[in-house]
């Protein structure tokens, strides 16, 4: 799937532009990821992550466009060079970073758990793998699931589900087929919405998100830092995370 966006005729998406064009950059997004990437009512690509690319690309000179990548096979897509780097809530890990480069965080997560109202499953069920849950795939909940509760025999492997995204998680919750979902605390709060579950509380992963790129991107790399770092001194940024209901 492609949502275009400001792309300009001559762009390649390898963010080369032409003598006197601005360099496009495709920016891999994996919707809906609430409130940082999603679709609009329109179809187009909003939300926190969507709006900071927007401003830093105003702000450094580039132009973007947004392609919509499945989560478990977005970095393969930035090696790839389908797209220029990943903006959509990544968390910065020891493992992704063999592969790709990170710019400078900027928002922290934890892991939240959600269960069927009444069903009793509390968050040391949840650790000693006494439950069936569910998450994203790919996402840091199944890493954390795998690296804690998989690889050292607490949880038989069986016990976790992965979903192409968090929201059929929630949906197999509600009719009873798993017991927990497991996922990035904000986004899962905006993804629960009103639904019938039940937050039992967070894991303390202490995540840092950050916006990642190809390792060889050095000047990408520096824009996006530069970028940032004039965004988060901005009145935008507070802005913002009034906008997508984050404070
Ligand atoms: N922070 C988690 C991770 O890095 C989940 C992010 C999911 N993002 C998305 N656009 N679906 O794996």
């Amino acid at each position: 799937a492609f949502a275009g966006c400001t792309s300009s005729e001559a762009a390649t998406g390898d963010g080369q532009g032409g003598v006197g064009e601005k360099s496009v950059y495709s920016v891999g997004i994996d919707v809906p990821y609430p409130p940082f990437s999603k679709m609009d009512t329109d179809g187009n690509p909003t939300g926190f992550d969507v709006d900071s690319i927007r401003w830093i690309a105003e702000n450094q000179g580039f132009e973007v466009k947004f392609e919509v990548v499945a989560w478990d096979g977005i970095i393969p897509a930035l090696q790839a060079g389908q797209i220029d780097m990943v903006y959509s809530g990544m968390t910065i890990t020891d493992e992704r970073l063999e592969k790709v480069n990170f710019s400078i965080p900027y928002w922290t997560v934890n892991q939240m758990v959600v269960v069927v109202p009444g069903s009793g499953v509390t968050i040391d069920d949840i650790k000693e793998g006494n439950a069936i849950i569910g998450t994203q795939s790919g996402c840091t909940a199944a890493i954390w699931m795998e690296e804690n509760l998989i690889d050292t025999g607490i949880m038989a492997k069986e016990n976790l589900k992965v979903y192409p995204d968090t929201t059929k998680a929630v949906d197999d919750l509600t009719t009873g087929r798993i017991d927990a979902v497991m996922y990035d605390d904000l986004s899962l709060k905006d993804i629960i919405g009103g639904r019938d579950v039940e937050n039992i509380g967070s894991i303390e992963t202490n995540e840092e998100f950050g916006i990642a790129v190809r390792k060889d991107d050095t000047e990408l790399l520096n824009k996006l830092n530069a970028g940032l770092t004039n965004l988060m001194a901005d009145p935008y940024w507070e802005e913002l995370k009034v906008q997508y209901d984050m404070v």
